[in-house]
């Protein structure tokens, strides 16, 4: 075979499989514009709002689900009033929620007694500089910051640099 004919025939099985890996990953697609496009109109609130006010991680099958009901959320969205996603934003949106859960979980953990709510926290007090998370006043690298200040653990350090990175980049200008 040549390699054009190799590559197409690549492709076909991947497009053959790609349904099912949607539920892995899915560079591309933006869960921010999904929940934008899809669910903002009838939902006022903001996305990890949602997750943290409405739904839960079941175990042990890691599925995320409506808090209230135990509805799984990928059955729910499939039939919800009109709405309509592609298995890829699905996934995403999904993926989103959960991240907006482990996030949220840390925070609430190590730091909301004394710092309040993450997203008003990260957006009055941080900045992004050099790709860096740092404090506005003195420009602080946060992450060597913590390693002694609020007993989290380096996968919790991490974890909270990206959700305080993620504050701050989305805050409204
Ligand atoms: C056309 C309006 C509309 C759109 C668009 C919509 N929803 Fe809903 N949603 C509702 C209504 C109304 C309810 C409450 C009644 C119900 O459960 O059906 C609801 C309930 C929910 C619940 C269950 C909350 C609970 O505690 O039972 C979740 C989760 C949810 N929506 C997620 C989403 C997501 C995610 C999207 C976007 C992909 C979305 N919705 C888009 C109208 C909408
Ligand atoms: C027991 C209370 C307490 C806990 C728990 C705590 N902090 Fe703090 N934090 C403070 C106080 C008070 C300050 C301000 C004084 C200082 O810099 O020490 C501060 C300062 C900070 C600053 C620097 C802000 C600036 O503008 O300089 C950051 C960043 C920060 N905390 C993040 C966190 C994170 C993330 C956690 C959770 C892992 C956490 N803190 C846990 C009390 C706390």
């Amino acid at each position: 075979m040549s390699r054009v004919w190799r590559r197409l025939a690549l492709l076909a099985c991947l497009a053959l499989v790609a349904p099912r890996l949607a539920a892995a990953a899915e560079p591309g697609v933006d869960p921010h514009a999904v929940y934008e496009k899809s669910c903002l109109s009838c939902h006022n609130e903001h996305a990890g709002d949602m997750s943290r006010q409405r739904l839960a991680v079941s175990k042990p099958k890691e599925t995320l689900i409506v808090s209230r009901t135990g509805t799984g959320v990928e059955q729910l969205l499939k039939k919800h009033h009109g709405v309509k996603l592609s298995a890829a934003e699905a996934a995403a949106i999904i993926e989103l929620f959960k991240k907006g859960l482990t996030w949220g979980g840390v925070f609430q953990h190590r730091c909301a007694r004394c710092h309040g709510r993450a997203a008003d926290f990260a957006r009055a007090t941080l900045t992004l500089a050099d790709g860096r998370v740092r404090t506005q006043k003195g420009q602080t690298d946060v992450g060597a910051f913590l390693a002694t200040h609020g007993e989290a653990t380096a996968t919790e350090i991490e974890t909270l640099l990206e959700m305080l990175r993620y504050q701050v980049e989305t805050k409204p200008k």
